[in-house]
């Protein structure tokens, strides 16, 4: 790896490992690696003939990437970090918070000022450049709930643009940036954050979770702890076996589809999935079709949860990935239900 050059507020390199960038730890390559620690340096960046020319892979931390071969182009990384409240009325406020921050990080940031909203989230990987992407959730709450605006830099039109909720589309696991792939780069999320703000408890598990806990009157800091006691217990550490948490979507079906399953299996876990369609709960699917636990070679479903796929030591991007489909084509012989991949897969 040999470091090319360094311009203002950016590093260049060429022929980079991704290996410590993808949580799969996948040993793959990018043919450019450009890591951005100032976001104003985009415009400058672009402005280049091999940046306006070649394909671009955005990368955060790498925990919803599936990397099944060497990256040909540049792999664009943003680390700038920095928290910034823009405006505080003492009810809430609105926090700017760069790309590179770590999600996590903020998420206990905004708890230990006294905000709520994001007690849920706790504990999601990745940086908060990618949490608008799409549209992370987790335990009944998504993060659109909060985003006021996403600011990013459109490769298409070479400028900064801002996006409002609205112009966000988000949608479960789903957004415009998700959908218009590579072409606009977060540099930046304000959030809307209150201070008082009904908990969310409702999820399977929460309630108990504090009971065990002895929280009799829980606050935005303790249902945190118990949503990271809860995922810590049901999905593998990447740290020490890699994965990229959920590698499907749950399914939505239309309810005459979702009826019809109920039928022939009524334990199968299903939710309103939202315009009258019902979501499936994806690891009941591929746990029923066989293949929780299941290895091929260091490819594997996780034991400790069925919609996980797992790394256990040496497999490629390329092996994940045909287990994946396998996976896919055993849920869809047996049940007819069409599994989508969640993270990126290149
Ligand atoms: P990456 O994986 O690097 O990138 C993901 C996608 O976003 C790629 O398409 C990439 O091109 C794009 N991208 C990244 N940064 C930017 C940027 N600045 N501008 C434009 N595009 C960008 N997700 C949930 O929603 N809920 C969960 O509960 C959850 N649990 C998880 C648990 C585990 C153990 C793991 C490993 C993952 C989990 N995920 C979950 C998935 C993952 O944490 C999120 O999708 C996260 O937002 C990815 O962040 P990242 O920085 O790692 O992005
Ligand atoms: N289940 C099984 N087998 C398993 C695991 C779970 O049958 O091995 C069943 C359980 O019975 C449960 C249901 O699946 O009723 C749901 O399980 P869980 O609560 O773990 O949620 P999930 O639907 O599997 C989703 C998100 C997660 C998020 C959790 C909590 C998706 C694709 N995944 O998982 O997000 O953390 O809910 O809200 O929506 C991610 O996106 O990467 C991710 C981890």
């Amino acid at each position: 790896m040999s470091a090319r050059a360094h311009g203002n507020g950016y590093t260049i390199v060429e022929n980079a490992s991704l290996r410590g960038r993808n949580t799969f730890g996948v040993d793959a390559r990018a043919a450019m690696l450009v890591e951005v620690t100032q976001s104003e340096s985009l415009a400058e960046l672009f402005g280049y003939a091999m940046l306006k020319t070649q394909d671009v892979l955005v990368l955060g931390e790498g925990s919803n990437l599936l990397l099944t071969r060497d990256w040909p182009g540049v792999a664009l990384s943003i680390t700038a970090r920095g928290i910034r409240v823009l405006d505080d009325d003492g009810r809430g406020a609105r926090i700017r918070v760069e790309a590179g921050e770590h999600w996590n990080d903020f998420v206990h940031w905004s708890l230990g000022r006294g905000f709520a909203g994001l007690e849920n989230l706790a504990l999601i990987p990745g940086t908060v450049g990618a949490a608008p992407i799409q549209n992370i959730g987790a335990y009944g709450v998504e993060v659109r709930e909060f985003v006021a605006e996403v600011e990013t830099w459109d490769r298409v039109d070479a400028r900064f643009v801002r996006f409002g909720n609205a112009q966000c589309e988000f949608a479960y696991r789903d957004s415009l940036f998700k959908r218009e792939r590579d072409r606009y780069v977060v540099v930046a999320v304000s959030f809307d954050l209150p201070r008082q703000r009904e908990l969310r408890l409702d999820y399977a598990g929460v309630r108990d979770e504090l009971a065990a806990m002895r929280v009799d009157t829980p606050t935005p800091a303790t249902v945190a702890e118990a949503i990271v006691r809860l995922r810590t217990r049901k999905l593998p550490d990447p740290a020490r076996i890699g994965n990229a948490g959920s590698f499907f979507k749950n399914p939505i079906v239309d309810a005459a589809r979702a009826d019809a399953l109920r039928r022939e299996h009524p334990d199968l876990p299903a939710w309103p999935g939202g315009d009258g369609g019902t979501k499936l709960s994806a690891a009941w699917l591929i746990e029923c079709a066989g293949f929780k636990g299941v290895r091929d070679g260091d490819a594997g479903i996780s034991e400790r949860h069925a919609l996980v796929l797992v790394n256990h030591g040496h497999a490629s991007g390329a092996q994940l990935w045909a287990l994946a489909q396998r996976v896919r084509e055993g849920v869809r012989d047996r049940f007819g239900v069409e599994l989508e991949a969640e993270p990126r897969v290149v």
